[in-house]
């Protein structure tokens, strides 16, 4: 296709010196008196070049200039100016022009320019339409990207799902203990304003809190009575037991911290460390409370389950102690109903998170876990 020049001048021998030429070395020419006449003629076909003179009546070249690169910035653009007016062209340059040619014309030296503009427009295009295919590229590789990270998210499920089943076959009496904890703990640290990715290891920590449980010995593990002290100090290893079998597993190596240091109270007294305050990770410090919250308001062999505003009575009293003092705050600000939501989604088990709120139950997997064996109350001593 031949290209398309709009020659816009209100002298018009000038036009018709120009039209002549560029219509002898192959382009359709269309010729304008005025902007406004040369506006409506672009709005009808669309130019591969324009060549408008500066000086015009009402408009003049630079306002046509202006209004050009705004409603064709695919056309090149060039202005025409008087020997007198060369600095005018040089600052239609800045403004976008593409050249600017000076008057008497020498028609080759036109040609010559207009076939450069023109090239440095076809450039522009080409690289504005990599431009365009390296995004759909890279909309494209995201896309992959997502869905390959999807389908690892689901291996991890997995694997988590198999790391608890193994505990529950030791310790049958962690399982809805663990999804309702996890769940408290996740109330609480999105009300303290924790980022999605510490949320999903809040969620993940405080569900495998007692993996290390796996190498406890039954006869500690399972005793029907009190432990004695050397007993008990045995069943503490549970927590860096925990810890070295999560740690080794790349995605859960953040949530181990949890694990390691679910037993630590806010005065220093916990175990294994003995850590104080800001120095128990926040994950760990909003576990203690849930935890506590849990304990209280399940059954136990016994006693029954003690009342909601007993559980949180006995949180405020252990604030500074067992507690940060921020977290039972934050505890307390809570709604009610939210824990009872939580104790009754968890028993009514995976109806709810998978189907209420997949979103939910694919960020954090430990919702979306089913619930179909039995509940045993917690156990006495060990959370
Ligand atoms: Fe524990």
């Amino acid at each position: 296709m031949r290209p398309r020049a709009l020659v816009v001048d209100d002298e018009a021998s000038v036009c018709q010196l120009l039209a002549n030429k560029l219509k002898q070395e192959g382009y359709d020419c269309k010729i304008c008196s005025s902007v406004e006449e040369a506006l409506s003629a672009s709005e009808k076909t669309s130019f591969d070049v324009i060549i408008s003179d500066l000086r015009l009546p009402k408009l003049s070249g630079l306002e046509f200039l202006e209004i050009a690169r705004q409603k064709f910035p695919g056309t090149a653009f060039l202005i025409v100016t008087g020997v007198d007016d060369i600095r005018v062209g040089i600052d239609a340059m800045k403004r976008g022009a593409d050249d600017y040619l000076v008057k008497p014309f020498q028609l080759e030296a036109v040609m010559v320019a207009v076939g450069r503009a023109l090239e440095r427009k076809k450039l522009e295009a080409d690289l504005e339409n990599y431009r365009h295919n390296l995004e759909e590229m890279v909309e494209q590789r995201t896309a992959q990207l997502q869905s390959a990270m999807r389908r690892i998210e689901k291996t991890y499920d997995e694997t988590l799902e198999a790391l608890g089943a193994a505990l529950d076959l030791r310790d049958t009496e962690t399982e809805g203990h663990s999804r309702r904890v996890s769940r408290c703990c996740l109330e609480m640290a999105k009300a303290m304003g924790c980022t999605k990715e510490q949320l999903k290891q809040i969620a993940r920590g405080s569900y495998l809190h007692d993996i290390g449980k796996i190498g406890i010995p039954d006869a500690i593990l399972l005793k029907p009575g009190k432990l004695t002290d050397e007993e008990m100090m045995v069943m503490q290893t549970h927590a860096r037991i925990g810890y070295d079998l999560v740690c080794r597993i790349g995605f859960l190596a953040p949530a181990a911290e949890i694990v390691l240091t679910h037993q630590e109270r806010y005065d220093g007294t916990g175990y294994p460390q003995g850590l104080v305050g800001q120095e128990i990770p926040l994950g760990s410090r909003i576990f203690a409370v849930a935890d506590t919250l849990d304990a209280m308001t399940s059954d136990r062999p016994y006693r029954r389950a003690l009342p909601l505003s007993t559980a949180q009575a006995e949180i405020t009293r252990e604030s500074q102690r067992q507690f940060d003092p921020e977290v039972v705050r934050v505890f307390l600000s809570i709604p009610d109903s939210v824990w009872e939501d939580i104790r009754r989604e968890v028993a009514g088990a995976r109806l709810f998170t998978t189907t209420h709120n997949p979103s939910l139950a694919s960020a954090f997997p430990a919702f979306a876990w089913p619930l179909d064996k039995r509940y045993a109350p917690p156990r006495l001593g060990e959370s």
